[in-house]
């Protein structure tokens, strides 16, 4: 039963909601805090919150509480709402499949709509030889699948997975997430046969992209040895370890290394997929092209969905039953993703993700030419974050990142954080957020780090 008065929610959400940042009252409202409240009593607490909000509606580039409050989204319920919260196009094709059929198991009787997705999947990937794909419910489910794959395909066993890496919160994607606190500590033990190489990160190991790939090569070779290893699992950007881009020729290097290994590469683009970078996947500005592609998030407006695609010979390597699940491909995920792939498609929201970059990367470029503690810029489209640092020993400065996020809920603009030292802030705005409103955004980043030096 839900009790939460939520007189000052709109009707609908999407894109006709009013886009302006609103506060009525201070964050969290009497509402919010009510919700807040039951939530502590009902919810376990491991089950965190960014922003204490009670969000009622969202769609553009705004959440809505039940107080009224209007935030502006640079979240995109990390990186998910890639086409604008509960996009037109998507609720249709939702509410279309929910009315004709919920669920029949794709694996006793299969519909259309998992066909298609999978036949759009191995459209997009990159690629262009003949691939396959199989549908999940979400990004971690999608990696461990990956994983067996690239297992049965090989004969062998071990995973090489990176520094700073993160993969999910099941017990094989903890194994390849690298940062204890707070996704692995006391979890464990976990899966065997994982191991971690390091990472190209230009801004702190200064290596080119040819010699950090030399330094991974090196201890892949002398801790696992190809002839042991079924897959090498990397973020072409990396997510929650801080959008670590990669230097220039980082992950070709370690490809060719895996091509000439007989080692599956497995891109894990469940973050930087489906137009989030300004291309529809990150590997396409590496020229990079995986044997497997993990993807969820952005793939479905909302809705949970998740893939393997791949070749096709390496794809059809595990035997029939070994793969699926109850409600992997769930029709009405599948519609929505089918909407999705619709909008990113015929509205170009690649395009639109590198316009928010250069929007995102000019302001925060003048903001650091001021500011020393923007120890670094990156990422690509509307994946975007600043490192923050000591400005005299480059030394991480995650408290400073958390009360900076704190302050821009406080003030009506949802920022994440992330990183292996929790000192980067995150923009990941959905592709529908309209420029006044992101600059407004960027106004408050930039007055929640300036209110920072004086606190
Ligand atoms: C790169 C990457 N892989 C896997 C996952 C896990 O996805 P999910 O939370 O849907 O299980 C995430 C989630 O943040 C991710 O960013």
């Amino acid at each position: 039963m839900t009790t939460l008065d939520t007189d000052a929610a709109p009707a609908l959400g999407g894109p006709m909601l009013a886009q302006e940042r609103r506060l009525v009252t201070a964050i969290p409202g009497p509402r919010s805090q009510e919700l807040l409240a039951r939530k502590a009593a009902a919810v376990a607490a491991g089950v965190g919150h960014t922003a204490p909000i009670a969000a009622v509606a969202a769609g553009g580039g705004v959440v809505v509480d039940a107080d009224g409050n209007s935030l502006i989204d640079l979240g995109s319920g990390i990186a998910v709402t890639s086409v604008g919260n509960a996009h037109p196009k998507v609720v249709e094709a939702v509410q279309r499949q929910a009315a004709q059929f919920t669920h029949t198991c794709f694996m006793v009787s299969p519909y259309e709509g998992y066909v298609a997705v999978a036949e759009a999947l191995n459209r997009l990937t990159p690629g262009g030889f003949a691939k396959k794909s199989a549908l999940f419910n979400s990004g971690a489910e999608a990696v461990e699948n990956a994983v067996k794959i690239a297992r049965k395909a090989t004969g062998r066993q071990a995973v090489v997975a990176f520094d700073h890496a993160y993969h999910g919160r099941t017990n094989l994607t903890m194994a390849l997430t690298a940062k204890s606190m707070p996704y692995k500590s006391g979890f464990g033990p976990f899966a065997a046969e994982v191991y971690r190489a390091p990472m190209s990160y230009p801004y702190r190991d200064g290596l080119a992209g040819p010699e950090a790939a030399a330094k991974a090569i090196s201890v892949i070779e002398k801790q696992v040895g190809a002839e042991n290893l079924a897959a090498v699992i990397i973020e072409p950007i990396q997510g929650e370890g801080g959008f670590i881009v990669p230097a220039e020729g980082f992950l070709p290097a370690i490809s060719a290394w895996c091509t000439a290994n007989g080692v599956v590469l497995i891109a894990d683009e469940v973050q930087s997929g489906f137009a989030r970078t300004g291309a529809m996947f990150a590997s396409e500005h590496f020229g990079l092209v995986p044997d497997l592609v993990t993807t969820a998030k952005g793939i479905a407006g909302g809705l949970p969905l998740a893939a393997v695609t791949g070749r096709a010979e390496i794809m059809d390597a595990a035997h029939a039953g070994g793969l699926g699940g109850t409600y992997g491909g769930n029709p009405i995920a599948c519609a929505a993703a089918l909407a999705s792939i619709e909008v990113f498609e015929t509205e170009d929201l690649s395009d639109r993700a590198r316009e928010i970059e250069a929007l995102m990367t000019a302001r925060l470029e003048t903001m650091q030419a001021a500011d020393p503690r923007i120890g670094d810029i990156r990422g690509r489209g509307a994946m975007i974050a600043i490192e923050l640092v000591d400005p005299a020993t480059q030394a991480p400065a995650g408290a400073l990142a958390g009360a900076v996020a704190r302050r821009c809920i406080a003030d009506g603009v949802i920022v994440l954080t992330c990183g292996t030292y929790g000192n980067v802030l995150r923009f990941l705005p959905p592709l529908t957020i309209d420029d006044a409103l992101l600059s407004e955004g960027l106004d408050v980043v930039a007055a929640a780090l300036a209110a920072e030096v004086a606190a």
